[in-house]
């Protein structure tokens, strides 16, 4: 027993316990309903080994394919991608349009096996903004996807968390000077449901891989009480036993959302 419990905790201070062990250890009772991932640090991951930064986005996507079969195996309801933000579009054009293309190309090849893991692809972001043919891409996805009732894919692309605030203070204005609306019946689930994650859980744990600690206007309102997991492994190296240490960790924290936890309830 003593033995184990050492054993354990120099494995765990090494970080080197396996997929098989981790799956052990996770309570498939206790998962998060909804994960958000800021897939971080391809650009640094090619240059490293001599690389243009596209092929890092290229690996990337072979992350994508462990991370989204994971979590259908697991049985996660939401999966959040930071894929594009609305600053990405800064980067040189021959970067934006690879990363285009790529997306085009990941839809295309995957579709067919994403429907028949019954996944949902649910874009979000100023979609209307996106090239004709990653725009005509996401719709085949959406129309194809769109009675699937097992994970719901969110691909954030063009995404921020403040032009997503403004959009929804806007209809929300719209609403009010319309009529339908009254000022005083505006709270939180009412802002909530103009989000583009209106009707989702919000994400229970934000992963972040390549070794930053920043939010990069991702998920704003709904990261409120998300735990965050970071690690220094960068996106394309980033496998399922990344996910599934995140998930382990995750199951290790306790919750409190403000509140007191049970055994301090009665302190003063
Ligand atoms: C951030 O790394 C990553 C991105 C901006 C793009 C993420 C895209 C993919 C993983 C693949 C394509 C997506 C889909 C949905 C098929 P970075 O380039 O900022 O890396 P760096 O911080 O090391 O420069």
């Amino acid at each position: 027993m003593l033995k184990d419990l050492v054993r354990n905790w120099r494995e765990r201070k090494k970080g080197q316990l396996s997929e098989e062990d981790l799956l052990a250890r996770l309570d498939r009772q206790r998962l998060p309903r909804h994960v958000a991932i800021i897939m971080d640090g391809n650009g640094r991951w090619a240059r490293r080994r001599g690389m243009p930064r596209t092929f890092g986005h290229r690996a990337g996507m072979e992350s994508i394919r462990d991370i989204v079969r994971l979590s259908t195996q697991l049985g996660i309801g939401y999966l959040t991608l930071y894929a594009f933000s609305t600053e990405n579009w800064k980067r040189p054009t021959d970067e934006v349009n690879f990363l285009m293309n790529l997306l085009v190309e990941y839809l295309h090849k995957e579709i067919d096996e994403l429907c028949q893991n019954n996944i949902r692809i649910h874009p979000i972001g100023l979609l209307d903004e996106l090239p004709a043919k990653a725009g005509e891409a996401l719709q085949v996805a959406v129309a194809r996807s769109r009675h699937n009732s097992g994970l719901t894919l969110n691909l954030a692309l063009n995404y921020g968390g403040r032009t997503e605030l403004v959009e929804a203070v806007r209809a929300i204005a719209r609403e009010v000077a319309s009529g339908r609306l009254f000022p005083e019946s505006i709270d939180e689930p009412v802002i909530a449901g103009y989000l583009y994650t209106a009707g989702q859980p919000d994400p229970d744990l934000l992963i972040r891989p390549a070794g930053d600690y920043r939010v990069s206007n991702f998920l704003l309102w709904q990261l409120a009480y998300t735990e965050f997991w970071m690690t220094p492994v960068m996106w394309p190296d980033f496998r399922k036993v990344h996910l599934l240490q995140a998930l382990v960790d995750y199951q290790r924290r306790e919750r409190r959302f403000g509140g007191l936890i049970k055994s301090q309830a009665g302190e003063n």
